[in-house]
């Protein structure tokens, strides 16, 4: 396939990628014909997606806001994927213009797209790096400049721990995160599950295992353990559009058509 001229050399664009399938979902132009093909083979069979990718992004910002509102200033924005309207430091500083935010993902496009959006911005930065490396996130020097890790933080790992397989134990990866953050911090979770549309999962979840990017479904059981040594923010883990939503309205007449859960907990 040919490379195309935007494109990074490392960038790998024979395979699809999470993080471009997503963009694509959200009507990005950052994607090439296999994750185009991957979004649309997904779409076939469950025309919903790019819906409930909104009103992730939706659930996104509220929590942000609820955050800032409690007097979080200062973010970790883990798989933070491609830059899209309404960007964590956006929606932080429309709010709070000083609050600042770390963006980390392992996807090159991703990370290249976010380091332009962010160019002159002194209150944001992007890391490379993996989720499964949190020492590494939390000592590096961009991440010293811009947070006091000695105050609470936003933790965010939004529509991204359902790429970590259970043998990563991400549970185990959470609490280490969680041992390194300020009392008062608050962690951000949406994440896949089955239990919504138990009959598309099935499906959804083989797609993504035959094109090499596998995702682990939970249920709201395992989301809610995800949240150990964390008080629950009410309402605790429900599906997207019924966390805080701004308006009764706003929620959909069922809420499980979006099967992600979404909850925020706070670290006492
Ligand atoms: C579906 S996108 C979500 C983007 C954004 N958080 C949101 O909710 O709009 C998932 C992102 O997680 C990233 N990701 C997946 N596993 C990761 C890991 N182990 N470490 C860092 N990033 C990861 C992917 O590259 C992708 O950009």
């Amino acid at each position: 396939m040919e490379h195309p001229r935007w494109a990074l050399d490392d960038v790998d664009v024979e395979h699809p990628s999470p993080a471009r399938v997503y963009d694509y979902y959200l009507g990005g132009s950052h994607n090439f014909v296999v994750d185009r093909q991957l979004a649309h083979r997904a779409m076939d069979l469950w025309p919903e997606l790019p819906l409930i990718m909104r009103a992730n992004r939706a659930f996104l910002r509220r929590s942000v806001r609820y955050l800032v509102q409690q007097g979080i200033t200062q973010f970790l924005d883990i798989g933070s994927g491609i830059p899209t309207q309404g960007n964590v430091h956006e929606i932080a500083q429309a709010v709070s213009p000083q609050s600042r935010v770390i963006y980390v993902d392992r996807d090159p496009v991703a990370v290249a797209h976010s380091r332009a959006m962010l160019s002159g911005n002194s209150l944001a930065d992007v890391i490379p790096a993996d989720l499964c490396d949190p020492e590494a996130i939390f000592n590096d020097p961009r991440t010293r400049r811009l947070l006091d890790l000695d105050q609470p933080i936003g933790l965010l790992m939004v529509m991204m721990l359902h790429f970590v397989p259970d043998e990563a134990a991400p549970a185990n990866i959470v609490a280490r995160y969680r041992e390194m953050m300020a009392p008062g911090s608050c962690l951000v979770i949406s994440h896949a599950s089955h239990e919504g549309r138990p009959d598309q999962a099935g499906p959804h979840t083989e797609l993504y295992r035959r094109a090499g990017t596998p995702m682990i479904m939970r249920s709201r059981q395992e989301v809610e353990a995800l949240f150990d040594g964390f008080d629950l923010v009410p309402p605790g883990v429900v599906f997207l559009p019924q966390w805080r939503p701004d308006s009764p309205a706003d929620v959909d007449d069922h809420p499980e058509r979006f099967t992600c859960y979404a909850a925020v907990g706070r670290r006492g």
